[in-house]
């Protein structure tokens, strides 16, 4: 199987309306896939989606192969996602944040936690800071942080929800080394939805575009930011997604 995520005709109502018509895309393994679309176009209901929160109105979602709707809770192992902002308990230290959602992994023994918290902290960058309060970290922290509960489970599949919001440009190149080094070390694969095109350009090698909850483009990154796109010779993301966007 080659594919970490197949989304076939994908579509969601909520009272009433249609919120993601029809779209159907996938994500070979070891991709690093770009999620765009102007505010409000239904990236964070897709997503919602394939992490199992929301169920689709009609249409088929299958991580690994593995349908989501058939079997949830073996799909859901694979995959590990930040659905807007990461969830934390600021009162609690980064390293106790970690150990409560490893209990959740039912896989792993209590060493195997321990083993493997240690492990991400290191991924991530903050085995130095592990005993201090989430409350206490800066943004860039709490994304990395984020990350490490989202690959903690070992996931082959990432789903990050607007990850650099907020970044300062340390904080951005740390954020697409650490997906690039997942993505090199452990052929992670990651849908990242953004609105920073220049970040996505760096680390996405395939990109879908979504308007209004239609798909209006999928393909390679090289393809839409190289001037195959109504004579856009420049090379530039901006102009072929604003030219997109504005048909
Ligand atoms: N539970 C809900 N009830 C009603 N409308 C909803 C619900 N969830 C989402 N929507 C609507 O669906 C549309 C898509 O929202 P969504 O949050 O998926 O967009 P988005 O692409 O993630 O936007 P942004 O870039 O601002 O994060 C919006 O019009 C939103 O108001
Ligand atoms: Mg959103």
């Amino acid at each position: 199987m080659s594919s970490v995520l197949e989304v076939n005709d994908v579509t969601k109502q909520i009272k009433g309306r249609t919120i993601i018509d029809g779209i159907s895309f996938s994500i070979p393994k070891g991709e690093v896939c770009g999620f765009l679309g102007p505010n409000g176009s239904g990236k964070t209901t897709m997503i919602r989606m394939l992490t199992g929160l929301l169920a689709p109105t009609k249409g088929r979602i299958a991580i690994n192969g593995i349908d989501m709707k058939k079997n949830r809770t073996e799909a859901a192992l694979k995959m590990g996602a930040i659905v807007e902002s990461p969830i934390f308990f600021p009162y609690m230290t980064g390293r106790g944040n970690l150990r409560n959602l490893a209990r959740l992994h039912p896989n792993l023994s209590i060493q195997e936690q321990r083993e493997r918290i240690e492990e991400v902290l290191g991924i991530v960058g903050l085995t130095a800071r592990a005993d201090d309060r989430v409350g206490t970290y800066s943004l860039g922290m709490k994304q990395r942080l984020g990350v490490a509960q989202a690959i903690l489970g070992n996931p082959d599949f990432v789903i990050l929800d607007e990850p650099a919001n907020g970044l300062d440009p340390m904080g951005m190149r740390d954020l697409r080394n650490l997906i690039l080094s997942l993505r090199e070390k452990y052929n992670m694969s990651f849908l990242i939805s953004s609105h920073l095109l220049d970040e996505i350009q760096k680390v996405c090698s395939q990109l879908i575009l979504i308007k209004d909850g239609r798909k209006v483009w999928s393909g390679r990154t090289v393809e839409l930011g190289g001037g195959k796109l109504g004579g856009n010779e420049k090379g530039n993301l901006e102009d072929a997604f604003v030219e997109l966007m504005t048909r």
